[in-house]
């Protein structure tokens, strides 16, 4: 039986048994573009200056996978919280930030139980091939979920993939339009782009959306 893509069983299966062929094995270059460029200064795109808080900025990163990405953001000065659920590339995450003497925080949980009691923690959630990995029933509870853990004026920013709508899945076809107007409940997009930094196979199927929590 295949275990339920809701449950640590179905990734840990597909990492551990090579069938993780969304994992590109470097940062996201559409973040490393706006990494190079911004620094922490989202105002160019309509949000925040995050070098202006005075302190490190806190970004989450859901399903996180091995974190190239974490390990980005914490190599540019940014306090990273990593979360999966599976345990199979926070193994690797954290032997790399290790490796590497980087101070990313790795959280084994389920992002949809996060944002409790302490929450809002976060100035930034980054997402980018997590949204495609839930039921797409479950994007309302994913934005709800990004809601809880920042405060007013703090940012989502999501690198839609794919948005080509294309069948089944996981990776889900995400439709833009109803995902902003899920998000449009608890956030104002900033910002809207096809970029052209996204890895080849992906080009013009991801779009780039910044959002500030209401
Ligand atoms: C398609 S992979 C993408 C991983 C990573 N973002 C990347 O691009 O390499 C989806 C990841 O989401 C994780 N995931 C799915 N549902 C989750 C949940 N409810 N809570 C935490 N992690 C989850 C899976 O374990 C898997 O590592």
């Amino acid at each position: 039986m295949t275990a339920d893509i809701n449950t640590p069983g179905f990734w840990d299966a597909a990492y551990r048994e090579d069938r993780d062929n969304w994992d590109m094995g470097t940062p996201t270059p559409v973040f490393v573009d706006l990494l190079e460029r911004m620094e922490m200064d989202f105002r160019p795109l309509g949000g925040p200056d995050f070098s202006s808080l005075g302190r490190a900025p806190r970004v989450l990163i859901p399903c996180s996978g091995r974190g190239y990405d974490a390990l980005l953001f914490a190599e540019r000065g940014w306090e990273v919280t990593a979360v999966d659920f599976s345990a199979e590339p926070l193994q690797w995450l954290e032997a790399e930030r290790s490796r590497r003497g980087l101070d990313v925080r790795v959280l084994q949980e389920d992002m949809f139980a996060l944002g409790g009691e302490r929450s809002p923690q976060y100035d930034l959630v980054l997402e980018y091939t997590c949204v495609c990995a839930i039921e797409p029933a479950r994007r309302t509870e994913f934005l709800a979920f990004a809601a809880r853990v920042l405060p007013p004026g703090g940012a989502l920013l999501a690198l839609l993939f794919p948005v080509d709508g294309r069948p089944g899945g996981p990776p889900f076809s995400i439709d833009v339009d109803t995902f902003k107007q899920e998000a449009a409940r608890a956030f104002a997009l900033v910002h809207e782009s096809i970029p052209d930094t996204s890895v080849k196979p992906r080009r013009g199927k991801e779009r780039l959306l910044l959002f500030t929590k209401s």
